[in-house]
């Protein structure tokens, strides 16, 4: 951008700013439509291992930006900290999907992405819990044919802070799919079922699907 085009868009943004300091704080008061009902809806839980050098189902690829000279990606037992800013870390994960929350039920497939701390406390400020350091999600759940969905996959997106204090869940944004779930949309409602060194997140998801 040549300098006197950054001076126009400045004081465009300037006057925008002004116009709309101007008119005060309007909150929106959106009532939303009744959601119809869902075509299609399941629960599956997935599983994860997370700290172990050889055995984890979900590794950090980035350091915290806040931490790269005291932390390692060799030793990733940082990972089950909960009180530490882990802003700018990428995990990529590959999760057994069960229908049970046991993580020997059985299987129903994979969740396989990624998802990214970037909820940014600043440097490595301690933050009041493990949930406050805000994850965007971005993975395919990839069902089996166990599942009776065979090879069908979902989409997944979105960013939660944490589970909802009093409903103890968080929703993720349904991107679409394949074989079965061909033009989906939907959501899925997150909860957690946490142990001391795994954890399973139990996932209720609702499919629509409109030609
Ligand atoms: C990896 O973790 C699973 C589940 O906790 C366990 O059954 C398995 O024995 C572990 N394997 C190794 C090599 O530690
Ligand atoms: C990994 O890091 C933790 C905490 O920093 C330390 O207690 C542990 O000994 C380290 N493990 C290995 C294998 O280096
Ligand atoms: C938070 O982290 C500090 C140091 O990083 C540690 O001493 C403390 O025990 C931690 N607190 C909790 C509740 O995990
Ligand atoms: C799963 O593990 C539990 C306890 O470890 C055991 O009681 C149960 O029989 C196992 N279930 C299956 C289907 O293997
Ligand atoms: C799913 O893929 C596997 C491996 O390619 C194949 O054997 C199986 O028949 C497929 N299932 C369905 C329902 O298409």
């Amino acid at each position: 951008m040549k300098a006197v085009e950054l001076q126009l868009y400045l004081t465009m943004f300037a006057v925008l700013s002004l116009c709309s300091n101007a008119a005060g704080y309007t909150p929106y008061s959106f009532v939303p439509p009744r959601l119809p009902k869902p075509d299609f809806q399941f629960t599956f839980y997935m599983q994860s291992r997370v700290g172990s050098p050889t055995n984890s189902t979900v590794y950090a690829v980035t350091l915290p930006i806040g931490r790269v000279d005291d932390l390692t990606l060799t030793n990733q037992t940082w990972l089950l900290q909960s009180n530490t800013s882990f802003f700018g870390t990428i995990g990529v994960f590959e999760n057994p999907l069960t229908l049970e929350a046991p993580s020997n039920s059985t299987q129903v497939g994979f969740g396989r992405g990624m998802f990214v701390f970037d909820n940014n406390f600043g440097s490595d400020e301690p933050v009041t819990s493990v949930g406050s350091n805000g994850v965007e999600w971005l993975w395919t759940g990839i069902f089996n044919d166990e599942s009776g969905l065979g090879n069908s996959t979902l989409c997944f997106k979105g960013w939660n802070l944490e589970l909802d204090s009093v409903t103890g869940t968080a929703e993720l944004t349904l991107c679409g799919g394949t074989g079965l779930f061909k033009l989906a949309r939907g959501y899925v409602q997150i909860s957690a079922v946490v142990g001391a060194t795994s954890a399973s997140l139990r996932h209720d998801v609702s499919v629509f699907i409109k030609a």
